[in-house]
């Protein structure tokens, strides 16, 4: 009995430090106040960095780390934690600009022969094939190297011998963290990334013998392969009442993936490809083409016994009449490829939510809105009433007097006139829903927005942002009023609300597209209505100086995850001044429209600056700032 009790207490202790996991870690004032120092002690290693100390830097920031890391370790944050990776961010990016003006990458880019064999595979294996492989994340497989030459949904992973231009290095160095692989994890150490670089660099080759065995399997002795019995798929005609692609597929993804694909599929049944789905599982053959009785699919979804989904999931009337008549019809395929997973074939979860938005009515989606925004204030200053007021473009919702609420929508409204003179737009609200401005008299509500909403702890530098989902579901601005007078290093609220209105425009059609160009854009139009006199703007061409002195070829100006958060505002201001300089603001404007309706940047540009290219941009945008090309900082670097 006392066994017993032993072990189910021990069992009672295990499941609730489970629970205990679950909730979101706190740390303490100290670990806070710890954190906050770091932080402040990242400054002196800018110093270090412009004195050349680079092994002084690099001990500072080595340092840095372990304290950071004994803290995820004391408060048992997960890597990546939204509550460090802030610091964290800014000790990466240090690492990588000292190593830059060091020169100690150019001694790795020289590395000997990588293997993918040997090296990439296991990271690619151990880092990212638990969300790449037959669940397709972001539609990319990472689990083979034939997988892997397929690209994901944005096309191409790899630029052969240029990491810079290659999707996999931007996502695995990006800055922000909800763009980084691997996704809520730590980020890949530099030697990791150094290795993939190369890589790519010495021409992304493949050392194998095939390159459709999974990454898992190499250096495995040979198992013996799963006995491939020929599978009967037969072609759709076009003819069917039911058509597998559109009318099942999606179900099949949503519902049975979720037990049926991986390494250890249930009944030893796979739902990732219609050819998994046709061979069957443990018990052969799933379905019989025009045969429902003897399809054990169809007896397990009618009831089973086992019933397909179990608990608590449920299928829909239509599924389940649509999967009788496929059946009956033949089970046939309208597809082309059989071996094509089916994630890739249905529409994306944004797909669909878009689809769903675009049925909104007008009024409905400014119901949505307000709802949004007034959900949202609750969260952040639940114990203040908000101070609201709309307009045919806006709602403002704030917590600074009336008199001052007032004035700041006639600024909006003035900058809407400018963003629909600017960009052409026609007269109905530039934003579905319209765009809510929340404003906050003073640091603290603007701080708990980012934690509350964004969970993030917002950089001290940062006073402004903007942001709009998919569709435009949620569509904000959030601007903490800084009074009418800008300094060097924060701008005015008027000026501060134009930036984060225009980079809302911009992102209001969905495509991503490059920081630099929207807060570049925001600031230059803010030039306008304020006048270049401003402290703020006027600061601007030094710190973009500053910030592009790690750059070491022009190249990498356009390269993600580049430059900190806070860079990007001088830079942005400063390239697209030059822009607007060289070809005139029409032309920039074609750029940027370009850019909107989804050209990538080398046709953006070339179809604007003929005949330049991005490297040839960058190299006279530089030479305009008084940074020459990359040599010559390299030799500064290194005297
Ligand atoms: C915890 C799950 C997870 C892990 C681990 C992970 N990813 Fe991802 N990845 C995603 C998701 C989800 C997406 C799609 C959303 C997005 O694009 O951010 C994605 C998207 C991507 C994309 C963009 C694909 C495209 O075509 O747009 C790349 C590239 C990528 N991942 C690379 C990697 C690499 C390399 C690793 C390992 C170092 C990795 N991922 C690890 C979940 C993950
Ligand atoms: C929550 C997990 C789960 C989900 C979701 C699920 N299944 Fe299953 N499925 C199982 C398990 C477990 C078995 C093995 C049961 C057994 O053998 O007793 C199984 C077995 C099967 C089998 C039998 C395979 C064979 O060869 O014996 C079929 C067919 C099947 N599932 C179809 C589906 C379909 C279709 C869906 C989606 C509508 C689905 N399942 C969703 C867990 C799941």
């Amino acid at each position: 009995m006392q066994r017993l009790l032993a072990i189910f207490g021990s069992v009672l202790i295990s499941s609730l430090i489970l629970v205990g996991t679950a909730i979101p870690a706190v740390i303490t004032a100290e670990q806070r106040k710890e954190l906050n120092q770091v932080r402040d002690g990242l400054g002196d290693v800018d110093k270090l960095i412009k004195d050349k100390k680079y092994d002084e830097a690099g001990k500072a920031l080595d340092e840095a780390t372990a304290k950071i890391e004994k803290i995820v370790k004391d408060a048992e944050l997960k890597p990546g934690d939204k509550m460090i990776a802030p610091v964290q961010l800014l000790i990466d990016k240090k690492k990588q600009t000292l190593q830059k003006l060091a020169g100690t990458t150019k001694g790795k880019e020289d590395a000997a022969d990588v293997s993918f064999i040997k090296q990439v595979a296991p990271l690619l294996n151990s880092k990212c094939a638990s969300c790449h492989d037959d669940n397709a994340a972001g539609r990319l497989r990472l689990d083979s190297f034939a997988e892997m030459k397929k690209g994901g949904k944005s096309g191409q992973l790899l630029q052969i011998g240029n990491p810079q231009r290659s999707l996999i290095m931007a996502r695995v160095t990006a800055a922000n963290p909800a763009q980084r692989m691997p996704k809520d994890a730590s980020a890949l150490n530099n030697e990791e990334t150094a290795l993939l670089a190369n890589w790519i660099k010495q021409g992304a080759k493949f050392d194998g013998e095939d390159e459709t065995i999974k990454l898992a399997d190499f250096g495995k002795p040979a198992t013996k392969a799963r006995p491939n019995t020929p599978i009967k798929i037969s072609k759709a005609t076009g003819n069917e009442k039911v058509k597998f692609i559109k009318d099942l597929a999606p179900d099949f993804v949503t519902i049975c993936q979720r037990c049926h694909s991986g390494n250890n599929p249930r009944g030893g049944f796979r739902v990732v490809t219609f050819e998994d789905l046709m061979r069957g599982g443990d018990s052969g053959a799933v379905l019989v083409a025009g045969d429902l009785e003897r399809s054990r699919l169809w007896e397990l979804i009618n009831g089973g016994p086992p019933k397909m989904p179990p608990g608590q999931a449920r299928i829909y009337r239509g599924w389940y009449n649509n999967l009788k008549i496929w059946i009956e019809e033949g089970c046939k395929y309208d597809g082309d490829d059989p071996k094509v997973p089916l994630q890739r074939l249905v529409p994306t979860e944004d797909e669909l939510k878009l689809a769903k938005l675009g049925r909104m009515t007008a009024d409905e989606f400014v119901a949505m809105r307000k709802e949004q925004t007034s959900e949202q204030w609750k969260k952040v200053l639940g114990k203040e009433e908000p101070r609201a007021l709309e307009t045919s473009d806006f709602y403002f919702y704030g917590n600074v007097e009336e008199g001052r609420l007032k004035q700041i929508s006639g600024w909006a409204d003035e900058h809407a006139k400018a963003l629909r003179g600017g960009f052409k737009l026609p007269d109905s609200p530039i934003w579905r829903g319209k765009l809510t401005v929340f404003v906050f008299k003073d640091r603290f509500g603007y701080s708990e927005f980012s934690q509350t909403i964004e969970n993030r702890e917002a950089d001290p530098a940062v006073v402004g942002h903007s942001e709009v989902t998919v569709g435009q579901e949620e569509a904000y601005i959030v601007i903490q009023d800084l009074g009418d007078t800008a300094n060097s290093t924060l701008p005015d609220t008027r000026l501060n609300l134009i930036d984060q209105m225009t980079g809302a425009y911009l992102k209001r059609d969905g495509k991503k597209l490059p920081e630099w160009l929207i807060r570049g854009t925001g600031l230059a139009m803010a030039t306008k209505a304020v006048g270049g006199d401003n402290e703020y703007l006027k600061s601007m061409r030094g710190a973009a100086a500053d910030a592009l002195r790690s750059l070491e070829s022009p190249a990498e100006l356009f390269g993600e995850g580049k430059f900190a958060p806070t860079d990007m505002a001088p830079i942005g201001y400063t390239l697209v001044g030059f822009m607007v300089k060289e070809q005139g603001q029409p032309n920039f404007m074609k750029f940027v429209a370009a850019l909107q309706s989804g050209s990538n940047l080398r046709d953006a540009v070339g179809s604007v600056y003929k005949p330049a290219t991005p490297q040839s941009l960058a190299t006279a945008y530089l030479a305009s700032i008084g940074q020459s090309t990359g040599p010559a900082v390299k030799k500064k670097g290194k005297k």
